[in-house]
């Protein structure tokens, strides 16, 4: 029985300890949560309790709501608190702050501003009614607290005037020296107050966050807080603006009544909030970003603009249907890369393309270095689109540059008709004829079956390019013209290629239709022959391709210059009617040439063809010396697709 109420006795005992503790002591980490009054410009919003904010010559006071009693107590208290200060301005600290002790009777909220530190004013200070206990931590020298330093720590009794102060600095144990600190530095700083009640002793100390709490205090002054203190204190903070302001927070708060207050877990104190102050370098940092991102997009857009650059005249407005911009062809051609050049030479090159809905092109750039002419050769293309013909190789548009002609062809599969027939696979007695009657129907489709009369002045096999079917079909007009049917077209200059140059054509600057028929001739025999019109390595009688098989015809032997490549697989008839039909579309006199209405009833086999004597007519090429022939088939023979312009020669005829 004593037992059961000894232990109720121990269990009241236990409470009351435990009720005495919560009222004596305490750990705030988080401001919110304790139970503090606050006025002026302090506040607890985000967890610490900060005293100022950027207004000016104004107070701001926090003190624990419940008063602490003193009464049969040695008024031993103890406190730690975590403190910064961050002034607004580069030079100057602004005013401060202090932790503070006082009676219910006093009324702080009449502290006055600025050197007062919210705590006295000129009617209370230095009064004994005050009963005030106050540590300050002072970052402005005033005159009305006779100060001398900017950051110095004091002990204040009643008054603004502290009993003691020295300037902020902290006992650095592993070295066994003092070290200056500087209150308002951003940084947190941990203070401790400890009053002892039976020595009369107040101890101040210093030191920064991380550093444990150094052996000696800062101040240690005899007080005795008796004479001070009234039974019941409040604990709390004050501080206050000038015209310079600082902010000051209070980032952890331990306290304990006749003990020593518990330590404060620093993981656990607040950082101070990112700097609202300046926000210059942010603005810099975003303008030169922006400015950067402009400069760098103006580059990209020039890059861009210059590289898809064009050239368009009013002029041409008329062939916008059949123009293409660099950018389209740009893209085709995954920017001209090596791999898709199809062929090359003088006037530049052939690339491979591919446009956005799948189609294949050819794109032909040409460099040219003079912008006139440009004019009428743009209108001869955008004629040339217009010309509708099956055995024609379709320009399906155009793009100018700088210096620059784009052509855009449809994209033949098999190449050129030159590399079937002098390089690569062979093409069988019905394919060759196949193609030799397109080229005929396509040519006398120019010749009569247009407005105009088109002369297309360089037929021969690397012109003839190849679609996926075997057709033959004519391409590059680089050198084309056209003219009013009856008029007579005035050369200037002398175009065409060895061999396929009737011999009018450099003897006299001529060009008619006679003279494309001269040159169909030619590419008739090089299609059943199998060989170039003109082969400098063979033996003196079979180098010029039209004089051997006119000797074969002497002979009676006209057969035996068919392709041997053919192996003896090809219609007799057929071929005897080609190889004639060429010799008399050779033959020196135009006169004598039959026109491509003819040739093309000829081949359809619609008319018979006239005889020819190989005894009487006379055949032959130009002598041109001015070019060697070697260079120009070499050049062209490395080449695979059907070459534009690169083994045309262009003869200067200046003297006419
Ligand atoms: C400072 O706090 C006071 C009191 O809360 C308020 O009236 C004032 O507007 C605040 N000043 C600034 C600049 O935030
Ligand atoms: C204080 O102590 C006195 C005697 O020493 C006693 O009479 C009084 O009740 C005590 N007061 C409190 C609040 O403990
Ligand atoms: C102290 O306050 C005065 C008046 O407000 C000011 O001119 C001075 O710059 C301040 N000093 C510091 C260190 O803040
Ligand atoms: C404060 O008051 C006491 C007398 O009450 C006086 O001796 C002392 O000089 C005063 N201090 C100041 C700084 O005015
Ligand atoms: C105050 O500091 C002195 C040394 O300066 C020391 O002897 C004393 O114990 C300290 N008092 C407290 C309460 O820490
Ligand atoms: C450090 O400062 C304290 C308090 O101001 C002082 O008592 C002590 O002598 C100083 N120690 C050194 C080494 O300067």
């Amino acid at each position: 029985m004593a037992g059961a109420i000894l232990w109720m006795l121990a269990s009241v005992h236990a409470i009351s300890m435990v009720l005495a503790q919560d009222g004596n002591q305490f750990v705030h980490y988080d401001f919110r949560k304790a139970d503090l009054y606050v006025d002026g410009m302090a506040s607890t919003k985000d967890g610490r309790l900060k005293l100022t904010n950027s207004s000016k010559r104004a107070t701001g006071h926090a003190f624990h709501r419940t008063p602490i009693s003193f009464v049969n107590s040695s008024f031993s208290f103890s406190t730690e608190f975590v403190f910064a200060i961050v002034p607004e301005e580069r030079t100057s600290y602004g005013q401060g702050m202090a932790f503070v002790v006082f009676p219910s009777i006093v009324d702080l909220r009449y502290g006055a501003a600025t050197s007062y530190l919210g705590l006295f004013n000129r009617g209370n200070d230095n009064k004994t009614e005050n009963h005030i206990l106050a540590v300050e931590l002072d970052t402005n020298a005033s005159s009305e607290a006779l100060e001398e330093s900017d950051n110095h720590v004091g002990i204040d009794v009643n008054s603004i005037v502290s009993v003691e102060s020295k300037d902020a600095s902290y006992f650095d144990d592993t070295v066994g020296m003092n070290r200056s600190l500087v209150l308002a530095s951003k940084q947190r700083i941990r203070i401790w107050i400890e009053y002892d009640g039976e020595n009369r002793l107040l101890n101040v100390t210093l030191a920064p966050l991380e550093t444990p709490k150094p052996r000696l205090p800062l101040l240690s002054r005899s007080i005795d807080l008796s004479k001070i203190f009234k039974e019941q204190m409040f604990f709390g903070f004050a501080g206050s603006t000038g015209t310079i302001r600082s902010h000051q927070y209070i980032l952890g708060w331990s306290l304990a009544i006749g003990g020593k207050a518990q330590s404060l877990d620093i993981s656990q104190v607040m950082d101070l909030p990112r700097p609202p102050r300046n926000h210059l370098p942010l603005i810099l940092v975003v303008a030169s970003v922006v400015a950067f991102l402009i400069i760098a997009g103006g580059i990209v857009y020039l890059y861009q603009r210059n590289r898809y650059a064009e050239v368009f005249e009013q002029w041409e407005l008329q062939y916008s249907p059949q123009r293409f911009s660099f950018r389209t062809l740009y893209k085709a051609t995954r920017g001209f890369k090596e791999n898709r050049v199809l062929g090359a030479g003088g006037f530049g090159k052939v690339y491979r393309g591919e446009l956005l809905d799948g189609t294949q092109i050819a794109v032909k750039r040409v460099s040219h270095g003079a912008e006139q002419g440009m004019q009428e050769y743009v209108a001869e293309i955008a004629t040339m689109g217009r010309l509708a013909h099956r055995n024609l190789v379709q320009l399906r548009g155009y793009c100018r540059r700088k210096g620059e002609l784009l052509l855009v062809y449809e994209y033949m599969v098999n190449g050129s008709l030159a590399d079937r027939l002098f390089d690569g696979d062979n093409l069988s007695w019905s394919q060759r004829v196949h193609i030799v009657k397109g080229v005929s129907s396509c040519l006398h489709y120019l010749h009569e079956g247009w407005g105009k009369v088109v002369l297309h002045r360089d037929i021969k096999a690397s012109n003839i390019l190849l679609d996926e079917n075997l057709n033959g079909k004519l391409g590059d007009f680089g050198l084309a013209i056209f003219y009013d049917r009856g008029a007579t077209f005035e050369a200037t200059r002398v175009v065409g290629t060895i061999g396929h140059m009737a011999p009018e054509v450099t003897s006299m600057g001529v060009a008619n239709e006679a003279t494309d028929v001269y040159a169909f001739g030619v590419l008739m025999l090089e299609v059943v022959c199998g060989r170039r019109p003109v082969e400098p390595e063979r033996s003196p009688g079979q180098k010029i391709l039209v004089e051997w098989v006119a000797s074969c015809g002497r002979r009676g032997a006209l057969l035996d210059s068919v392709d041997i490549k053919l192996a003896g697989n090809f219609e007799v008839d057929e071929a005897m009617l080609l190889l004639k039909l060429g010799m008399i579309c050779s033959q020196i006199d135009p006169q004598r040439r039959p026109t491509m209405k003819d040739i093309t009833e000829y081949l359809e086999q619609k008319k018979r063809i006239p005889h020819i004597s190989f005894d009487t007519a006379e055949f032959g090429i130009p002598i041109v010396p001015l070019i060697s022939d070697e260079t120009v088939t070499a050049q062209g023979s490395a080449l695979s697709f059907a070459s534009f312009l690169y083994d045309t020669i262009t003869v200067l005829f200046r003297g006419r």
